[in-house]
């Protein structure tokens, strides 16, 4: 019987990207499959997600990725730094880096050959990568007076679109429509959060992420709300049932007690897997379309729960760990994180199955 399995839904994947482009119409899409799509395996991701315009990943390793598995469509890395080898490489593939730096500069200067084509992005406010919007013009110059390179588009970066509340939003469309004022070539500013909660940072390419796994990255949303289906369904045997006294410790540091006589499970999966170690108890586990909280402490191959409202699992039946029925998000809030982590993080271990 397999163990930790995750299940990856094209269909969810179509129907996300679908949504994206019903929220943000006629904007080009490119897909952020970097770290492995999410963890949920970038090649598959971009064949599922084939009606993207384009991908972005972070480095010219994962673009490569990309183009040696025969995906075509346009490959931008988001935060790769560019020496010789890499504008050459970068040329050859047809990939399309970003510039956000000066140090990128001279490598840029001295490349020769196939045309490389790059975006320039600008710091309007989240001050991780870009130019500050005063160099918008300099740059613009710089790269112009490059023969071998050809500049595509502006793109920034919202740090705070998450908060509908949050005033840094605005100021940073402020800021990055002051820096491309009057500039030629494409825009693009909103990533998922963007795309759901901010109209006005569509701009002409949009770059959404999470929300094509199906998660939410809105603070008070959930994706229901926004009709996003789950891609991943990790699930995991249960592997023993059995009775327990009342007041008996459960698993390392006898960090819980059963309350009562009742039936605790065991289930195949653990930290091992990259099933968060730290999430407390009363965390939900899905069996049988019930909720089994998680008790005790997250161990390496196995994790316990409270089958008391789950009278009917058997050893076998499989249970839930996100997915259908049970949000990644849900879990992540128990664990203090966000989805984004949870699905990277998943280790070797988990098997793969593609439907
Ligand atoms: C530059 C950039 N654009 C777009 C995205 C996609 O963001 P999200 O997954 O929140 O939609 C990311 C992800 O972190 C990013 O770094």
């Amino acid at each position: 019987m397999t163990r930790a399995l995750a299940t990856i839904d094209r269909a969810a994947f179509a129907h996300n990207l679908a949504r994206v482009k019903t929220l943000a119409p006629g904007r080009q899409v490119f897909a952020a499959i970097k770290a492995d799509g999410y963890g949920h395996g970038a090649v598959t991701a971009a064949h599922a997600l084939a009606d993207a315009a384009g991908f972005a990943v972070s480095s010219l390793e994962e673009a490569l990725q990309l183009r040696w598995a025969g995906i075509r469509q346009t490959v931008v890395t988001l935060s790769q730094p560019l020496d010789d080898e890499a504008c050459a490489l970068a040329a050859e593939h047809a990939i399309t880096p970003v510039v956000f730096e000066d140090a990128q500069l001279p490598a840029l200067a001295r490349h020769r050959g196939p045309v490389l084509r790059v975006w320039v992005k600008i710091d309007s406010g989240m001050h991780r990568l870009g130019f500050s919007a005063d160099k918008a013009a300099a740059i613009e110059q710089r790269l112009a007076a490059i023969e071998a390179v050809e500049q595509i588009g502006w793109m920034t970066h919202l740090g705070c679109a998450d908060d509908v509340e949050h005033p840094l939003t605005r100021q940073q469309l402020a800021c990055f429509a002051a820096a491309t004022d009057g500039r030629s070539g494409r825009q693009s500013i909103a990533n998922s959060a963007g795309i759901l909660a901010w109209p006005d940072s569509h701009a002409d390419t949009v770059r959404p992420g999470i929300m094509l796994y199906g998660s939410s990255p809105m603070l008070d949303q959930s994706a229901a709300d926004y009709d996003l289906r789950p891609v991943m369904h990790l699930t995991a045997p249960l592997i023993s049932r059995r009775r327990l006294a009342g007041g008996e410790p459960i698993g390392y540091g006898a960090s819980w007690f059963t309350p009562e006589a009742m039936d605790v499970g065991v289930i195949g999966i653990g930290y091992g897997d990259g099933y968060p170690r730290h999430v407390p108890n009363g965390t939900p586990v899905l069996i049988n379309g019930r909720i089994a909280p998680l008790v005790g402490r997250v161990s390496m191959d196995m994790i316990t729960v409270d089958l008391r409202d789950v009278p009917d699992a058997a050893v076998g039946d499989r249970a839930t760990l996100w997915g259908p029925g049970l949000p990644a998000d849900d879990v992540a809030k128990a664990a203090e994180t966000i989805a984004y982590e949870l699905f990277c993080r998943l280790t070797q271990r988990v098997r793969f199955e593609v439907i």
